[in-house]
């Protein structure tokens, strides 16, 4: 473990859906064990595809009983290919609606993650396809967030929606959020319509970077949920594997300090 840097918690942000939260947050916590850190990842959708994609949809307690206090985050925790993992189902859906009620319910993940936050180098949460009340909890808790966007028609469309959710959670509960950048997925240098996507990305998010690092289109990467599992160990040779090993390294970089 690197010792000398302090935890930094990253959240995988974009409100709609199929937009490549999920593979990125596997991925790149895979990476970034890989590079030697210690990484927690967090499912934090209610639909739970994180939890689908590892086989642990039915763990209990997951991250829901968690947040209603009926279990403790230490017995949550479950160990998948040499990172933690906390799991999600259903369940959340539920806790969501209930949140509504409760004080400080904008803080609750970062007031839970925070009793073992320090075990970890990284911590990596993957959202669900909303800017919900349990987006907005991981935006508390959040040191930087990373926005997936794939290279398809209007993938982009409404997302200064993300910056304008951002600002309010900075101007309130956390100002040191922090946008790291714009992760561009199912990249496919050949098409016309990437070049055209790029420009506009450049224009609506002028003030934001663009990762150096692209994931580019990997049938692979679509392939290894079935095996439960991330793609280093379902194939470590591909596309995918090489890109999302770049792209730890790049964040590694952006986040040191
Ligand atoms: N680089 C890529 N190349 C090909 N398919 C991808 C790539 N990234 C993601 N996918 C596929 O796109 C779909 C949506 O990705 P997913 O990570 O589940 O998105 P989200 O979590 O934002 O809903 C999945 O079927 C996934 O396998
Ligand atoms: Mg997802």
């Amino acid at each position: 473990m690197k010792k000398n840097q302090k935890t930094k918690v990253i959240s995988i942000v974009n409100q709609k859906g199929g937009t490549g939260k999920t593979t990125t947050a596997v991925n790149l916590a895979k990476a970034l064990e890989l590079l030697g850190y210690k990484v927690l990842l967090v499912d934090f959708d209610p639909q739970g595809s994180l939890s689908y994609y590892l086989d642990i949809e039915d763990a209990s307690p997951n991250i829901a009983d968690v947040l209603l206090g009926e279990a403790n985050i230490e017995d949550a925790l479950l160990q998948v290919s040499g990172m933690h993992v906390l799991p999600s189902n259903t369940e959340l859906a539920d806790l969501e609606i209930s949140l509504a009620n409760y004080d400080a319910r904008e803080s609750l993940l970062k007031e839970y993650l925070s009793r073992i936050q320090e075990n970890y180098d990284y911590i990596i949460i993957d959202c669900s396809p909303s800017l919900s009340l349990l987006t907005v909890n991981a935006l508390v808790a959040s040191h930087h967030i990373i926005i997936p966007i794939p290279m398809e028609v209007l993938s982009f469309h409404g997302l200064h929606l993300i910056k304008d959710t951002v600002q309010a959670v900075k101007e309130t509960l956390n100002p040191s959020l922090n946008i790291l950048g714009i992760l561009v997925v199912k990249y496919s240098p050949v098409r016309r319509i990437t070049t055209q996507l790029l420009t506009a990305i450049q224009e609506e998010f002028s003030d934001t970077l663009t990762f150096k690092t692209k994931i580019r289109l990997d049938t692979r990467l679509i392939e290894s949920p079935a095996y439960g599992n991330n793609i280093f160990e379902t194939a470590p040779n591909s596309k995918g594997a090489e890109d999302y090993l770049d792209f730890a390294k790049e964040i590694i970089q952006l986040t040191k300090k």
